[in-house]
């Protein structure tokens, strides 16, 4: 009997809406179902992978190029798929990630201005049919999220962008859900965390009992 492939989720949102935080009350759910897990993150999730997170978020002078920016989360994506998240699934794991390619098409098409039919391509490109079961996006008025943010580390290359451009990142999150409502979830990460929790609580059930 072949092995059932397991669950692919993601979740997504802008800086400080609290995907780090949730992701371990995800966590808690999921394995308390006895179901083994692989949890990660993007950019990342190897060790060569993670190098290239941290090409990708070290502040420095020169300035990125778009172009590049894109080329390397999807170079990182292609060694985390390959590696560690297609391994999972085949095996009947559930991978549970934080960020994916929701991201790109946020950050590198609603927030660098990149047409979104070029993401669309490298997605195909590098991981074939494969898209997430379910993403849960975390949504928050992006000052809020960016003040939680700031308590939290010293800024990263996109923590440091200015207002305007997390605006356009979120309404590209939520265009995305919008498009998929099958897809997609989106929970109001402006309350308490404890009603946060309980809305994904709410999702998780809704979705696989
Ligand atoms: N619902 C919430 N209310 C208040 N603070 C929160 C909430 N969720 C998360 N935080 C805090 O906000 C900060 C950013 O959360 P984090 O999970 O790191 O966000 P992300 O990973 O989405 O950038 C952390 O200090 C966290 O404790
Ligand atoms: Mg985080």
């Amino acid at each position: 009997m072949s092995q059932q492939r397991g669950r692919f989720i993601t979740i997504e949102g802008t800086e400080g809406v609290g995907k780090t935080t949730n992701i371990e009350f995800i966590r808690q759910w999921i394995q308390a179902r006895d179901i083994e897990l692989v949890q990660t993150r993007e950019p990342g999730g190897t060790p060569f992978a993670e190098d290239v997170r941290e090409l990708l978020l070290a502040v420095r002078c020169e300035a990125v190029d778009e172009t590049a920016e894109l080329l390397l989360m999807f170079a990182a994506r292609a060694q985390h798929l390959n590696k560690v998240i297609r391994p999972a699934l085949d095996r009947g794991a559930w991978v549970l990630c934080d960020r994916f390619t929701d991201s790109t098409y946020a950050y590198q098409g609603g927030g660098r201005g990149i047409d979104s039919s070029k993401i669309a391509a490298l997605e195909s490109f590098v991981q074939g049919d494969l898209r997430p079961d379910m993403t849960l996006i975390l949504d928050i008025d992006v000052v809020v999220g960016l003040e939680r943010a700031s308590k939290r580390a010293a800024l990263d290359r996109f923590e440091i962008e200015k207002v305007g451009f997390f605006e356009r990142v979120r309404a590209a999150y939520l265009a995305r859900a919008k498009q998929s409502p099958d897809r997609y979830r989106v929970v109001d990460a402006g309350q308490s965390l404890l009603s946060v929790q309980g809305d994904i609580k709410q999702v998780l059930v809704q979705l696989y009992g």
